[in-house]
């Protein structure tokens, strides 16, 4: 594993923080939905509401198996305009893009490890299939026909 132990483990507490405030994006983003196919989009925040709190934990859980306790840093302030669901994904998919780049960066970090180098492949693939899913939904246009993909 290159680098050491605390860079890791720094490294992997930015990661669950970026997980840990598109949950509170999403959360929030909710609420800003209005017009046309805003319960698709409802329903998509709530999927994704879910998945990034699980995310958050799953790296939680991988500091404290290594020995330390998960630090969090967020700054953090959202407004309350209203947003159209199209908006709405097309800002879930940077805040997704995001995330997906940044395990990318720091798979070289933990390459040879045999459980975080796993574990971080598993996230980019995770990721992957999330950002595809978002994209699809994005390029078919209106009507929003994201519930039944992102069930299935
Ligand atoms: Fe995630």
């Amino acid at each position: 594993m290159s680098g050491n132990r605390s860079e890791v483990v720094e490294d992997l507490n930015r990661l669950m923080a970026e997980e840990a405030e598109a949950f509170l994006r999403y959360f929030q983003m909710r609420f800003r939905l209005r017009g046309k196919n805003r319960r698709t989009a409802e329903k998509f925040f709530e999927g994704a509401l879910k998945e990034t709190l699980e995310h958050a934990d799953a790296i939680a859980k991988q500091i404290r198996s290594l020995g330390h306790i998960p630090t969090l840093h967020i700054h953090l302030s959202l407004g309350g305009g209203p947003m159209r669901p199209e908006e709405a994904l097309a800002e879930a998919l940077d805040v997704e893009q995001q995330a997906l780049d940044a395990y990318k960066d720091f798979l070289p970090r933990v390459m040879g490890d045999p459980v975080l180098e796993d574990f971080i492949r598993k996230q980019i693939a995770v990721e992957t299939e999330h950002v595809q899913e978002i994209l699809d939904v994005v390029h078919a246009g209106p009507p929003l026909k994201l519930v039944a993909k992102l069930e299935s």
